[in-house]
């Protein structure tokens, strides 16, 4: 028998809070182990292991893994495992699909299929051009509203809906506003695939002040006007106290950070900004007198610089640091690629938390709408290869 929420929310914070000191410091910006001393062997065995064994591990962390000797790994698969929703996802007519990326469209079938929408009337929540709500529209054949603030999207996603024939109509509504309330009532379900931290939880507390129904798929919990995590639900606020669990908005983001679904051409791309990062990280320590870990912008998809010198004197020009006139370049480039092979070692013992963490904010959203006296279920809409984001909430 699978564990109820309450069972598994206890279970997963009490190993989160007893693991924290292990999973939430960053190796990026160390240059020891983070752990010290404590779980001898552990580093060694990790920093033995061969690439593709830390690929595997990356993708399927609790698979056969050599942590189990030191970590709950068992534990936490069995804490993380959830059923697919009850109901098939179904493929929809190609043509349905027309203006949405492929796969987006993908996620969207999936999702749309799942939504049970019983006699509610239909709202999509930060709709975006309304894709999901016209899929809705169309699958279920009754009208939606689509609140999303950015007029330029609404104006696209009605003139899509408008070609297509449907009853969608894109409503320019600020969902962080007082009066976004208006939309929900107990007749109403709200639909919302990928709506990130702040945006889904507005929409969880006003479901529950107003018993409206939800079908949520939550993304980036770490995008929050609060720089520390207040659990949503009373039980998750208790939790927290009664463990000593504190999450920080950066540890919030572990939660959604992934590089194994990223395409290989992507992820080549991003160790060779994470290695260049890693050598300018020792280049500024030198040049500064400093040994500390010096944040750097992030840079768009494409903006990388063409070598490693050019890298680290954009780095250095962002952040006021004077470098020496003469720098042997490849001694730190190559010695920045030797630290990425150390880091993303090290990292595995965050990897084997992420999904744990992720499923526990999902389960602080299912408490907080059991608490409004919803009967809840928490599931997975698809396949992790087509979003890594594959929770759903829905009430029932
Ligand atoms: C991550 S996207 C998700 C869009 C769509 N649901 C999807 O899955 O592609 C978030 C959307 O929320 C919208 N948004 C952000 N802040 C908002 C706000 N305060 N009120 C309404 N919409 C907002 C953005 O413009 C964007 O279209």
């Amino acid at each position: 028998m699978s564990p109820s929420h309450d069972q598994r929310f206890q279970q997963l914070s009490t190993l989160l809070a007893e693991w924290q000191a292990l999973w939430r410091p960053l190796p990026f910006q160390q240059r020891e182990t983070p752990w010290g001393g404590c779980l001898p062997g552990l580093a060694d065995t990790l920093l033995a292991l061969p690439d593709d064994e830390v690929q595997r591990l990356q993708a399927a962390p609790f698979e056969a893994s050599p942590l189990a000797a030191w970590l709950p790994v068992d534990e936490l698969a069995a804490l993380v495992g959830l059923s697919p929703g009850a109901s098939p996802a179904s493929a929809l007519p190609d043509d349905w699909g027309e203006g949405i990326g492929a796969r987006k469209w993908r996620q969207i079938q999936a999702f749309a299929s799942r939504v049970s929408v019983g006699d509610h009337a239909l709202v999509e929540w930060c709709a975006g051009k309304g894709h999901l709500g016209r899929t809705l529209a169309r699958l279920h054949r009754r009208p939606v509203t689509g609140l999303e603030w950015r007029s330029a999207l609404c104006e696209a996603g009605q003139g899509l809906a408008e070609r297509q024939g449907l009853a969608v109509r894109l409503q320019s509504q600020d969902v962080m506003a007082p009066d976004a309330g208006r939309w929900l009532a107990a007749d109403v379900r709200v639909a919302a695939l990928h709506a990130c931290g702040d945006l889904h939880g507005r929409l969880l507390t006003l479901a529950a002040e107003t018993g409206t129904a939800v079908s949520l798929a939550p993304c980036c919990y770490h995008r929050t006007a609060a720089a520390d995590y207040r659990a949503l639900s009373r039980r998750g606020r208790a939790l927290m106290a009664e463990h000593g669990l504190r999450l920080s908005r950066e540890d919030l983001a572990m939660a959604v950070q992934e590089t194994v679904t990223a395409p290989r051409g992507v992820r080549r791309h991003r160790a060779r900004a994470n290695a260049w990062r890693l050598g300018f990280d020792l280049l500024q320590r030198e040049a500064r007198g400093r040994d500390a870990y010096l944040p750097v912008p992030s840079l768009a998809y494409g903006k990388l610089p063409d070598d490693f010198a050019g890298f680290c004197r954009w780095a250095a020009e962002q952040k006021g640091v004077e470098l020496p006139t003469s720098v042997d370049w490849a001694a730190y480039e190559a010695a920045g690629w030797q630290r990425l092979a150390r880091v993303s070692r090290l990292e595995l013992v965050r990897h084997l938390f992420r999904r744990p963490l992720e499923v526990w904010l999902a389960l602080d959203r299912v408490r907080l709408l059991e608490e409004a006296g919803f009967r809840v279920s928490l599931s997975t809409f698809c396949e992790r290869a087509l979003t890594p984001r594959n929770l759903l909430i829905e009430t029932h």
